[in-house]
């Protein structure tokens, strides 16, 4: 195959929610259409149910799924499909924020009922870091949701986009009927309970068609027309360009559950979803048809067996041809290394592969090489940006328990913030270790990974901070004056970064009034992410 027709052949995305808006039943459903699988309920939540087991042994246990559910591939529409998994768990959310930076668009899922959440705004505050295409789909018509005019300005004042509705619903929860497609004028029937492929489509000539009452009665017909010429009015048409530039999403309505509505965005997803796009490096933008090999490693999954310690690293092909067995080179490590088994997921079985283009997704067998952001390419020595961290929310500092084990310990937290578990961050002199996490299960992880897998206990002490804040000045002698008078606050980044662990929220705004010179940013790519209308910093 040719660079070019690969490249437009290839569409890579995920699927992101708010927990139980639905990602899994939407996966699900994309999937059925596009054959990888054929029964309902053969794909299984990555959620961490609160249950009978304790909740680590339940992360456990999903470890075990997600290998298996990391990427997606099938055919629809006459395009090779990645759809990439993100963690159903809030406390893993940094794994979805990495993963974002391995797609070139995303589906996002909202729940009718309850509308845009605080996972929702958090995850659209990173496509928008990086302009990443959004196609939304408002879930749950079956229910009595919220009516849909609000939910589409909550739409556009929380997550901060323009929208364009695709379909509109008529009635909703228990008058619900169906949804008028608004560009092939069509009236799509609901059915409820249809999980199979299935669809029941009336075609009309537009809204204002007599035929219309017959379908949904006289009082729907009469709103629904009022309602599409306010839509008409109101919203701007879609443009392709300017979806994929991240300015406007186009929205869908439906029931994933029901299986409703859910072709509809498949449909518009392989019409109108970017191909992969160039990505950033420390030397300027790679287009994926440059000819030459690239790629990163956006995500590292360990294996379950705590006896071998090989883990499999994800590259996301960025540019030209992965080939197996070559020797490419690994950026940061300033060394060759060759695959034998690499391993695509086509139709949910892992299989080795002998090749890979952009936009593809392969898993690379590691013994400890590889690192969250690591570039490969094939010779040149250019690092992509935008795997960026964010200030974590918690912090704890790690205390050894044991010892005669700290060397164990030592490496044990060492691989396992590779592996992107949670931040690690280092103060001297003293070698202190502060590990940072999203939520308290990433602490009980790792407590039970460093104690199953490297044999080193540990204990994770409460400290006072509150924000992990990087700087940048424009008076680097201020910075350096700075950084040696608060030295017992200042810890350094796993890239030896200087990084400001605040106290207290009062503390930040304090040092931000005395040091105008400085800026202080919640993540560590402040440079690339200083666009983005001034997300990442304070
Ligand atoms: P998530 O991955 O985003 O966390 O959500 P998931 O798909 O697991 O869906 C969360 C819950 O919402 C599930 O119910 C699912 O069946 C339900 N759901 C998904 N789509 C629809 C829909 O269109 N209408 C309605 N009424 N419900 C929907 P659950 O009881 O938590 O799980 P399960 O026991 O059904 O698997």
């Amino acid at each position: 195959m040719d660079l070019h027709e690969a490249i437009e052949h290839r569409r890579t995305f995920a699927i992101i929610s708010h927990p139980d808006a639905g990602k899994t039943t939407l996966t699900e459903k994309f999937l059925l259409y596009g054959g990888a699988i054929q029964t309902a309920g053969a794909v299984k939540s990555n959620k961490i149910r609160r249950g009978a087991t304790s909740d680590f042994m339940e992360i456990e246990r999903q470890r075990g799924i997600s290998v298996s559910t990391s990427v997606m591939t099938f055919q629809y529409g006459g395009k090779l499909i990645n759809l990439l998994d993100t963690p159903g768990h809030r406390d893993f959310a940094e794994d979805t924020y990495r993963t974002l930076t391995a797609v070139d668009s995303v589906v996002l899922v909202i729940d009718c009922v309850k509308g845009v959440e605080a996972q929702t705004e958090r995850l659209m505050e990173v496509c928008r870091m990086r302009n990443t295409p959004v196609i939304v789909f408002i879930n749950k018509l079956d229910l009595e949701g919220r009516d849909p005019f609000d939910l589409l300005d909550e739409l556009e004042e929380k997550l901060r986009i323009k929208v364009r509705p695709m379909s509109w619903p008529i009635g909703i929860g228990a008058t619900f009927q169906g949804v008028y497609d608004m560009y092939s004028k069509g009236l799509r029937m609901f059915d409820p309970g249809k999980t199979k492929v299935e669809q029941s489509s009336v075609r009309i000539d537009d809204v204002h068609d007599p035929a219309m009452v017959d379908h949904i009665g006289e009082d729907a017909t009469a709103s629904l027309r009022e309602d599409v010429d306010l839509i008409e009015g109101v919203y701007e048409p879609l443009s392709t360009e300017a979806y994929r530039a991240g300015r406007i999403a186009p929205v869908f309505f439906g029931s994933a559950f029901n299986n409703f509505g859910v072709k509809e965005v498949l449909d518009a997803f392989v019409g109108i979803a970017p191909p992969p796009g160039p990505r950033p490096t420390d030397q300027g933008e790679i287009a994926p048809d440059d000819p030459r090999f690239s790629g990163f490693i956006f995500k590292i999954h360990a294996n379950l067996d705590p006896n071998h310690r090989d883990r499999i690293a994800f590259l996301r092909v960025c540019s030209g041809q992965f080939q197996r067995n070559t020797y490419y080179h690994h950026v940061r490590l300033d060394k060759n290394v060759r695959f034998s088994t690499p391993t695509n997921f086509l139709a949910a079985a892992k299989t080795i592969v002998d090749e890979a283009w952009p936009g593809d997704v392969i898993g690379l067998f590691d013994t400890g090489n590889f690192k969250i952001g690591d570039t490969l390419t094939d010779g040149a020595s250019f690092n992509f940006r935008g795997i960026p961290a964010f200030s974590p929310e918690l912090f704890r500092e790690l205390v050894n328990l044991d010892p005669m084990k700290s060397k164990q310990l030592d490496k044990g937290i060492r691989q396992l913030t590779d592996e992107g578990v949670a931040q690690l961050f280092t103060q001297q002199p003293g070698n202190k270790k502060v590990v940072g996490c999203v939520g308290e299960l990433q602490f009980e992880v790792i407590a039970y990974r460093l104690e199953h897998e490297y044999g080193a206990k540990c204990a994770f002490q409460q400290i006072a901070a509150h924000m992990a804040c990087w700087m940048t000045s424009t008076d680097p002698e201020e910075l350096d004056r700075f950084i040696r008078v608060k030295a017992q606050q200042i810890v350094q980044d796993k890239d030896d970064n200087p990084v400001f662990m605040a106290p207290s929220a009062y503390m930040l705004d304090l040092e931000k009034r005395n040091n105008p010179s400085i800026t202080f940013h919640t993540t560590s790519e402040f440079k690339t992410l200083a666009s983005a209308d001034g997300g990442g910093s304070y």
